[in-house]
């Protein structure tokens, strides 16, 4: 009970100083958010953009759904006027959860370098690097508002929250992309940080295309894609589960991981369930194991030993369909003659997958479209891919499992819920009519 009052006080107290240091600058709020998402195609980054600074500019970022916070490098072209280094020790530290370490920089003043001020360390996910060389700052960020069918005016948030990385934290990302869209469950990740501005529900949804403008809606829906579905009314519930050790790349004792688990499990190949370790499933107390959802892999990673009895179970009942196995093409091991499969709306006529979830009544159904790739020269490949015999996560649901399949996640009531391909609705995530109705 003491315990629940001071958590509970905390975290009003939190909710507080959110919503006062991202002060939101508009007269009537919008009931939502909306972002576009493309894929990159020599990368497979999904990218976004976001409007920075004054003057505003256009700023795209590679998402990383379990990313922390945003973070742009801003060694050089960082022009802005409005940009406020975060005093060290004050509330917008404490709120970052910045540790206590004051930053001295003698090579500024300038973004990111600047003296007192508290740092936090931004990761680079797609290479696995993470630097301690980050300052917290703040700075006005403008999005587009939305109805949940268009987009419409854009809103701002005068003090966002971010973090100023160097440039050498920018290797590897697409397209010259000056950062990560991090939408992970901190307090000052993206979700967290628009909800507390313009007082809507701390919900999110992705939706990702392999080919299209995908989206990303934060707030609740409607989700509307045409021509006529709202996939926020499409979704099955499974609860976020909390991994209690932090999987970032540098990062306090003691912090929990701000990505997104889910609890799988059994997994099913037609139907048939893949004999695999129960005990990998799970997340043990060092923080290992257990599945998390990833928008940095672009394919599915199992743990080798999920990985061989998952391939054989799969190459089985294949075989059970006449599809016949050829030699693997571009780093995929398990591929299929497409001369003996069919096509349906959800993609090749290949052994559907369930991530069976909290009981055997849900699960999450993975179909041709999500499952293979198209490698060329009528050859479909598997596509999910060995994370080695001891990953941290044993597995990590990727990218191309996830297009054209809509995610919300709810930090409020720690749940996700997913429509499956949405191909079956005779819709796409690249179906949001991006037209402004302004
Ligand atoms: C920070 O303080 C040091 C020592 O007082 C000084 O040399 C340096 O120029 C200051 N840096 C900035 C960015 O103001
Ligand atoms: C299952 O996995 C756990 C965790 O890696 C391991 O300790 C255990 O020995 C494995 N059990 C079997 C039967 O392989
Ligand atoms: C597979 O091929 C065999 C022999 O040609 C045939 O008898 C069987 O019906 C086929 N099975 C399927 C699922 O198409
Ligand atoms: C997209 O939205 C615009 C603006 O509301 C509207 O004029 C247009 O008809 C819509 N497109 C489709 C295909 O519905």
């Amino acid at each position: 009970m003491a315990l629940c009052l001071l958590r509970c006080l905390l975290f009003s107290l939190l909710a507080i100083l959110l919503f006062t240091f991202s002060s939101a600058q508009t007269s009537s709020r919008p009931k939502a958010l909306v972002l576009p998402v493309t894929k990159d195609a020599s990368t497979l980054q999904y990218l976004t953009q976001i409007k920075q600074r004054t003057p505003l500019v256009t700023v795209n970022l590679v998402v990383d759904l379990g990313g922390q916070f945003l973070w742009i490098g801003c060694e050089n072209n960082y022009v802005s006027s409005t940009y406020q280094p975060a005093r060290c020790g004050s509330a917008v530290c404490s709120l970052a959860k910045a540790p206590g370490t004051c930053r001295e920089c003698f090579a500024g003043p300038r973004p990111g370098c600047n003296n007192n001020t508290c740092e936090l360390f931004p990761y680079n996910s797609v290479t696995q690097s993470a630097t301690n060389d980050g300052e917290v700052a703040q700075d006005v960020v403008s999005v587009q508002s939305t109805d949940g069918s268009n987009p419409g005016r854009l809103v701002s948030v005068s003090k966002f929250i971010f973090v100023c990385a160097p440039s050498i934290l920018l290797d590897g990302l697409a397209g010259g992309a000056p950062g990560m869209a991090g939408l992970g469950r901190s307090n000052i990740g993206l979700p967290t940080q628009f909800a507390s501005a313009f007082s809507f529900h701390k919900r999110f949804a992705i939706c990702l295309s392999g080919s299209g403008k995908g989206v990303i809606f934060f707030g609740d829906g409607p989700y509307k894609l045409l021509p006529n579905t709202d996939a926020s009314r499409e979704l099955i519930y499974t609860p976020l589960l909390i991994n209690p050790k932090s999987t970032a790349g540098l990062f306090m004792r003691g912090d929990k991981s701000v990505e997104y688990f889910i609890g799988i499990n059994s997994i099913k190949i037609d139907d048939v369930a893949v004999s695999i370790n129960k005990t990998l499933l799970k997340i043990d107390s060092h923080g290992n194991g257990g599945t998390k959802i990833s928008t940095v892999n672009p394919y599915t990673q199992l743990e080798t030993s999920i990985y061989e009895a998952f391939t054989k179970a799969y190459i089985k009942a294949s075989a059970a369909r006449n599809i016949s196995r050829v030699g693997s093409v571009s780093g995929f091991d398990v591929c299929f003659s497409s001369a003996n499969v069919g096509g349906t709306r959800v993609g090749p006529a290949v052994p559907t997958i369930d991530l069976v979830l909290q009981s055997s009544s849900v699960y999450w159904r993975i179909f041709g479209a999500n499952s293979m790739v198209d490698v060329g020269n009528n050859v479909l490949c598997l596509g999910f891919v060995d994370a080695g015999s001891s990953p941290r996560t044993s597995v990590v649901i990727g990218g191309y499992q996830l297009e054209d399949n809509l995610l919300q996640f709810d930090l409020a009531t720690s749940r996700l819920g997913f429509s499956s391909s949405l191909l079956f609705r005779q819709t796409t995530c690249a179906n949001f009519n991006f037209t402004s109705n302004t």
